[in-house]
């Protein structure tokens, strides 16, 4: 067993995609549901963190708590049939080497998020997804550790209450859960595959496949990624920072009459989806670079960190796009990273 050392003003720089520069209080790592639980009941006053890939956060002042980094383990086949297969991954699995082994065993479901950074355990919290996919399509259940309690409760699908990067664990349950590991349903035989996001096609088509399988559709998936998005081993970032933002058909129409080239995707009946990523390319800053902080050449989306901006550099950039965006097209987008 390890030992489950508390260590003092530990820096986070290798444990935030980033690489923000930012200290933790106190720092532990646990690496079994014991050890998560032997913290919790030593510290049960202290200030809590919990810290899994670091892939979605954006640290602007030392963390003044106890960060609690979810490194669990392992993955395995939990049932199937000869149709279906349930899969569980440990929270601290990363989330792509648990992609490639389902794909590996000829697993379909999870084909199209490759490569997206982070740890499984962090999944559910904000319902990841690419290309066509979200994990709420896939996903049965999470178990995860009651903070106060210390007690594990098992939440299903409905019970995660998912949306568009959304979940209840953002809501009334955020701060209060530790997810420990994750299952999910995915198919034997008879797969879904799924091309039908624009960049897909195109990827395969360059490629000359026309009867795509699993392993296809991920390497398709890893080159449009590897092409627009940048490696945080090479430059520190979130993947996008900000959600699409969806507006009222209403809403939209009018800005649709003022920039006819506006790109959109129907959400239903009274709503559309609009790709910040547009936005803030048309406003001008894609590329854009102030200091160490800067906008991705390749995805307007995504927030860079060309080596030692602060989080709050970036805090900055990102505010002074809300700011424009809203003055240009009234639409008001929100951050889908955690601003800590
Ligand atoms: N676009 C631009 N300029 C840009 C970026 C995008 O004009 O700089 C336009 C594209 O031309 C396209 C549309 O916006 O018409 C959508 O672009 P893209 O397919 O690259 O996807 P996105 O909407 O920018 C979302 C997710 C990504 C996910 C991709 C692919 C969100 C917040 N982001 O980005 O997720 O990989 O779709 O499914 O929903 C993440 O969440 O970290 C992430 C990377």
């Amino acid at each position: 067993m390890h030992s489950m050392q508390i260590q003092n003003d530990f820096s986070l720089k290798k444990y935030n995609t980033f690489g923000i520069e930012a200290k933790a209080k106190q720092f532990v790592a646990v690496h079994s549901t014991d050890e998560l639980r032997e913290v919790l009941k030593q510290h049960p006053n202290d200030k809590k963190f919990i810290l899994g890939g670091g892939s979605n956060m954006l640290l602007t002042q030392d963390v003044d708590a106890l960060v609690i980094h979810v490194d669990l383990k392992g993955k395995r086949v939990v049932s199937q049939d000869e149709d279906f297969v349930t899969v569980e991954a440990q929270a601290g699995e990363n989330w792509h080497g648990f992609v490639l082994w389902t794909i590996g065993q000829n697993f379909g479901g999870l084909e199209n998020m490759s490569l997206i950074p982070g740890n499984v355990g962090t999944t559910p919290i904000q319902n990841i997804g690419a290309y066509g996919t979200e994990i709420k399509d896939t996903f049965v259940s999470c178990d995860a550790m009651e903070i106060a309690t210390q007690k594990i409760h098992t939440f299903t699908n409905a019970e995660c209450r998912f949306g568009y990067r959304e979940s209840v664990f953002k809501q009334e349950l955020k701060n209060r859960y530790i997810i420990t590991s994750v299952q999910f349903k995915l198919t034997k035989r008879n797969h879904k595959i799924n091309t039908s996001y624009g960049d897909i096609m195109a990827e395969l088509a360059k490629q000359n496949i026309d009867t795509p399988q699993l392993k296809d559709v991920s390497n398709a998936v890893i080159a449009i990624r590897q092409s627009k998005l940048p490696d945080p081993k090479e430059l520190g970032n979130s993947g996008s920072f900000f959600k699409n933002p969806i507006i009222s058909k209403t809403d939209f129409d009018q800005v649709q009459a003022k920039f006819p080239d506006i790109k959109f995707f129907p959400v239903s009946e009274t709503e559309v989806k609009v790709p910040a990523g547009w936005l803030i390319e048309q406003a001008g800053f894609k590329g854009m670079r102030f200091g160490d902080a800067g906008v991705h050449k390749n995805q307007a989306l995504v927030l860079v960190n060309y080596g030692h901006a602060s989080g709050q550099d970036i805090l900055n950039v990102s505010k002074e796009i809300q700011r424009t965006i809203l003055e240009k097209f009234g639409i008001a987008i929100e951050a889908e990273v955690n601003v800590i």
